[in-house]
């Protein structure tokens, strides 16, 4: 761990934070009433967290010694800065707006304005940051310099950034979640608005597996997997390296055999179906790695996506992509392998789109994006999510797929360990042991 990478998982949390502010406040703004304590719990974080800690630092280290190494990092750096020393106190008109809005003095709406200028204030900050000062720093700064900044971000006695405050941090942090407003979770989004959660746990049972065994030749990767999933649930299947989270995907859409155990699809038993056959049911997968055809077009990448669908349907729903993903639009005669590595995934999450899923799995959908591309991942998700789409979504970064995910599952070495809501099992002491690393 070096301090360019803490600073990015930093920035990583707080855009997400941003991001369930802006959702909370499109509910506000909607008539739902202004939750002051997940308000404060939020603002505390704020405010211990980057305005005392995470600020004083970049300024006194990485900035510091980036005015030394490079001239043309000045004028970001000092606008950079004056957010940094403004920050308290535009929190505390934030603090006192939110007051005024739960004793009736502020409108939901102005409420909601002023909570989306400060998010877009905050997202702003990090995006300069991240795409502009830690790719110079990265460049200009000298091995002495990244000595001193390693040492003043990782130092574990600082009382404003070691082994203490951080626990504190994380406490704050997990407040925030713990005082979300239910259809949040923790990192909602602008994208839509989320079917209400016991709606959903009524919904007929869509997908149900049954002690799915799975072998390679001698060594069982799968035994004996239950889990099911209900129409328009996200389920998050989340375990370390080797669990077999990429083995029971594949088992499911049928490319992996199935030693034993059934699997039940809309009711029907499709155990033994071929997984073209699987597919046509709706059962469409964006595998791990992305794994899109580089040397085909953009466009003849997400055609193969529809191969067991009618022909006429294919233009209109390429359109509905591209609506989704305009990037891809942009660039949609180019080889896919001119793409990015985030761009390939929403390609790659795109094709799986085209076969029409009514169930759509995601193999690692964030796996090597660097944290902004992350989110950007996380948003379609959301945005699939809101729009009732059945999902199943198998991650390593455990925090974040549970904070999205209605029910979660914890596989270890072949077997499913911990089941319940995302909100319990981000909660789960053990869970939180060992997976997200708190
Ligand atoms: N092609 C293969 N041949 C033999 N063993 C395999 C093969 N693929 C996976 N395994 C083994 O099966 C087990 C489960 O692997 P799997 O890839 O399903 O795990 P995973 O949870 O997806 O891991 P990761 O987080 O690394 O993607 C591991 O022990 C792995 O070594
Ligand atoms: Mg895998």
């Amino acid at each position: 761990m070096d301090a360019l990478t803490l600073i990015s998982q930093d920035h990583s949390n707080l855009w997400r934070l941003a991001a369930t502010v802006d959702q909370v406040a499109g509910e506000i703004e909607a008539g739902a009433p202004v939750e002051q304590p997940f308000f404060n719990a939020v603002f505390d974080y704020i405010e211990q967290f980057v305005d005392r800690s995470h600020h004083p630092k970049e300024d006194d280290f990485l900035f510091r010694l980036l005015r030394l190494r490079s001239l043309e990092a000045n004028a970001v750096l000092d606008s950079l800065q004056i957010e940094h020393r403004d920050g308290p106190a535009k929190l505390t008109t934030l603090r006192n707006k939110v007051t005024q809005a739960s004793t009736g003095q502020l409108s939901g709406g102005q409420l909601a304005t002023e909570l989306r200028n400060y998010t877009a204030g905050l997202k702003s900050h990090i995006r300069t940051e991240e795409k502009d000062i830690l790719p110079l720093a990265r460049t200009v700064l000298l091995e002495a310099d990244w000595a001193e900044i390693n040492r003043a971000f990782l130092d574990n006695a600082d009382p404003l950034f070691g082994d203490k405050a951080k626990e504190e941090f994380r406490q704050l942090f997990h407040r925030i979640v713990s005082l979300a407003p239910e259809s949040v979770g923790l990192g909602g989004s602008s994208a839509g608005t989320l079917q209400p959660l016991p709606e959903r746990s009524k919904a007929e049972v869509q997908l149900r597996v049954e002690g799915m065994e799975s072998c390679y030749g001698r060594i069982k990767a799968l035994k004996g997997i239950s889990l099911e999933v209900r129409r328009g649930e996200t389920v998050a299947l989340v375990g370390a390296n080797g669990a077999g989270k990429t083995t029971f995907l594949r088992t499911l859409s049928g490319v992996q055999p199935m030693s034993a155990g059934s699997i039940h699809f809309k009711g029907q038993d499709i155990s033994k179906m071929r997984s073209d056959k699987r597919m046509r049911l709706g059962i469409c997968q964006s595998p791990e790695g992305r794994q899109v055809f580089g040397p085909l077009s953009i466009e003849d990448n997400l055609r193969l996506g529809a191969y067991t669908q009618p022909r006429d349907q294919v233009d209109g729903d390429m359109e509905k992509i591209f609506t989704m993903f305009p990037i891809l639009k942009e660039k949609r005669a180019l080889p896919a392998g001119t793409l990015s590595g985030g761009q390939q995934q929403m390609l790659a999450i795109g094709r799986a789109l085209m076969g029409r899923p009514t169930l759509l799995l995601l193999d690692e959908p964030s796996m090597g994006l660097a944290p902004l591309l992350v989110e950007e991942v996380f948003n379609v998700i959301r945005m699939l999510k809101s729009k009732g789409m059945t999902i199943l979504l198998v991650e390593q970064n455990a925090f974040a797929a549970l904070a999205i995910a209605d029910r979660g599952y914890v596989l270890e070495t072949g077997n499913v360990t911990i089941t319940g809501t995302g909100q319990e099992l981000i909660s789960n002491e053990q869970v939180r042991a060992a997976y997200l690393g708190m």
